[in-house]
């Protein structure tokens, strides 16, 4: 692998509940079932990257606890480097995530610790990839990227105000429809690609359409983190110089494989699987 790529984003402990229907405001359903998974945007990214092929490090913040332990379990076994994950004075990041029966979720994040990485807590970036999304303070990712001439990928994911700065410096942005719909991208000169759930995805540069691709069609148990997983998928394909096309392929097979389980990073196909699903 010719390449390095540094995830700067957040580590969660996913608390999962599986129920019939996701409850409606002010409802409440019971009978669930209750799972505790290893989540978070960056760390999901972070695993799916190391299962793909790319020598990955996570940087990320967790808190003094016992969560902790469980929500880096994956990037450890996986040997996604640690050295910059630091420990702050705050609870390690707690997403608590509902999942109907169709696969569809409601999520609610209790930051903690991702909320409190400061810009002084990130090392320089030496790798020349970086993919980072918005569940760190914006402070944090301006500071990183001062002086970096890598590639960066922004997963423009949850919508942030006040983040121009950081999406005039990306060379590829993700988003999904409804986040498209929520930044102005039109006089954005770089890479978009904009995931369409189960119709697949686009990726243009400016007004022009580079690629368009469906997923193959999978049974959907859980559709938390294929968001991430397409993410590290298009990042890592364009890093190996894969043709647009190819690359929006192989996001989009990496994506719907990993709605395939319950989880994120559980979920997260290894590149063997990818390669027999696209026929290479
Ligand atoms: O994108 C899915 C992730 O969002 C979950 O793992 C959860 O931790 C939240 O950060």
């Amino acid at each position: 692998m010719s390449y390095g790529l540094t995830v700067l984003g957040s580590v969660n402990l996913d608390l999962i509940v599986q129920v019939a229907d996701l409850p409606q405001p002010g409802e409440t359903v019971t009978g669930g079932i209750y799972t505790a998974l290893p989540g978070g945007k960056g760390a999901n990214v972070a695993v799916a990257a190391k299962r793909l092929g790319a020598e990955t490090e996570i940087m990320a913040a967790v808190g003094n606890d016992d969560y902790a332990a469980q929500a880096l379990v994956n990037l450890e076994k996986e040997g996604v480097y640690l050295d910059a994950v630091r420990r702050v004075d705050a609870h390690t990041g707690l997403a608590f995530i509902t999942v109907s029966a169709d696969g569809e979720n409601q999520i609610a994040v209790a930051s903690g610790a991702n909320a409190a990485y400061a810009p002084q807590d990130v090392p320089k970036l030496c790798s020349n990839v970086l993919i980072t999304q918005f569940e760190i303070p914006t402070a944090t990712i301006e500071g990183a990227l001062e002086g970096y001439n890598g590639f960066v990928t922004v997963n423009a994911s949850p919508v942030r105000t006040g983040v121009d700065a950081i999406l005039k410096r990306a060379d590829l942005i993700i988003v999904n429809e409804g986040e498209a719909a929520q930044y102005d991208l039109k006089n954005y000169a770089g890479l978009v690609a904009i995931t369409l759930g189960a119709k697949g995805a686009e990726m243009r540069i400016g007004n022009k359409v580079l690629a368009r691709a469906a997923p193959p069609k999978v049974n959907v148990i859980d559709t938390t983190g294929a968001g991430d997983a397409f993410a590290a998928g298009l990042t890592v394909a364009l890093a190996e110089k894969q043709s647009p096309q190819d690359a929006l392929d192989f996001a989009c097979a990496v994506g719907a494989l990993t709605t395939t389980k319950l989880g994120t990073q559980t979920a997260s196909p290894i590149r063997a699987q990818v390669d027999a699903l696209l026929g290479r």
